[in-house]
């Protein structure tokens, strides 16, 4: 393994680090409660004997299991071999007895009596505003000053305006962890933010690194222009080491859903560093990037957070059909799916447009219009206003 430095912390970092939101499920439902146990202990055992040391939950990953299932594969002396994260649901923050009060149910989850990193979960402007009146930082220094946490910091997916004022606002984060890969330079921190963070000594977390799985499925031409250029690099290997090319990335997590994507990836971050991509390298992602975005499908990473629809609808299921339909030209396929296959409650067309799930979409997606495009699409209903 390849390891980093994880800014003013100075600790040594696994350039790969294992992000536990998209862990394998009994019921293949990805992000479900049902976690495969059996194989994310033995997932998350390899890892570790394999070198990776930074793990990263939080307390709504598969409705609150990971945290569970962690806790018990981090048991038989594999705790103190990793550097543990968790995340402050913030959004459920009331008052200040909730901070302790999620902190604790946390470390009891994880079999734990203190994490590595406590992260704010999604800071957004509003709730940052809550937080500060509620004392979070004070709040913060005690329990780094009771050992309850060592490392503090946020997760984020504003744009880089809002991120910069997050970063500002504090001289003790430790850590900020931002969505980031080839088809995000522009997009929420950025490139920008990246290098603002690192340059303060904050060490830079990244999610998301292969768009929740979408750069690991590339369109034809994206995937025929990566094979000319190097027919033995998998298109999720470049996507990784395009990130582990810059110095000021710390760890990439990946949020790995099978025991072969752990062994992948390892072998990935084994052959990581700073730097280490030529020219014609850069170029290649360079025209990928161009490529996609011409493309322009809906921004869904399928993260899971707008869910559950009051009405039962499956937004990211709904827009991974209208996307694919669009980007591999399969139109009259995933209308055949979408028709056929896909249970009739959960189509786009169920959306009464009550608008809870776009207050949730870290990506900031317009969901009740992009519904309505994809019953447009696929639906054999025509959706009036
Ligand atoms: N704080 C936040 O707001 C926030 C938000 C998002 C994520 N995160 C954290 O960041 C972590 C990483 O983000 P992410 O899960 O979205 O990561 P990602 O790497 O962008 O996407 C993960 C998906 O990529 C696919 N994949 C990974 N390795 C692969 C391989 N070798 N070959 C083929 N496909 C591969 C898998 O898709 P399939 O399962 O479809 O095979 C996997 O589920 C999360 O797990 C979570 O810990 C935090």
């Amino acid at each position: 393994m390849k390891y980093r430095i994880l800014g003013s912390t100075k600790e040594k970092v696994s350039a790969l680090g294992f992000g536990c939101m998209r862990l394998p499920t009994i019921d293949h439902k990805p992000s479900s409660g049902e976690i495969d146990e059996a194989e994310t202990i033995r997932m998350l055992q390899y890892a570790i004997d394999n070198g990776v040391n930074y793990i990263d939950s939080a307390y709504t990953y598969h409705n609150g299991r990971s945290e569970e299932v962690i806790g018990r594969a981090l048991q038989d002396g594999y705790r103190k071999k990793v550097l543990l994260t968790t995340k402050m649901p913030i959004w459920l923050v009331e008052k200040s007895n909730d901070f302790d009060r999620f902190l604790h149910e946390q470390l009891s989850r994880l079999k734990t009596d203190y994490l590595d990193v406590y992260l704010l979960h999604n800071l957004k402007k509003k709730t940052f505003h809550q937080l500060l009146n509620l004392g979070i930082f004070s709040w913060a220094e005690k329990a780094i000053d009771k050992g309850l946490f060592r490392y503090f910091g946020f997760s984020c997916h504003e744009p880089f305006s809002v991120f910069k004022v997050f970063i500002d606002s504090y001289d003790r984060w430790s850590i900020a962890q931002i969505q980031y890969n080839y088809m995000n330079e522009d997009v929420q921190a950025g490139t920008k933010g990246l290098k603002y963070a690192a340059k303060k000594d904050i060490a830079v977390v990244i999610m998301e690194p292969l768009l929740g799985g979408t750069l690991a499925n590339p369109h034809p031409e994206i995937l025929s222009l990566l094979n000319q250029a190097n027919p033995q690099r998998s298109p999720v290997d470049w996507a990784l080491q395009w990130l582990w090319n810059k110095p000021e990335v710390s760890t990439v997590l990946s949020g790995m859903s099978s025991f072969t994507q752990v062994q992948q990836n390892i072998n990935s971050a084994n052959h990581s560093d700073v730097n280490s991509l030529r020219s014609e390298e850069l170029d290649t992602i360079s025209r990928a990037q161009s490529r996609y975005s011409s493309m322009n499908p809906v921004p869904c990473t399928k993260c899971g957070y707008c869910m559950p629809c009051p009405n039962q609808v499956d937004i990211p299921r709904n827009f991974e059909l209208f996307n694919t339909a669009l980007v591999f030209n399969q139109v009259n396929l995933n209308k055949n799916i979408y028709q056929n296959i896909f249970p009739e409650e959960m189509h786009a067309a169920s959306c009464i447009q009550c608008g809870i799930c776009e207050e949730k979409c870290p990506q900031n997606i317009p969901i009740r219009e992009w519904l309505r495009k994809v019953e447009e699409l696929l639906g054999k209903k025509e959706i009036k206003d």
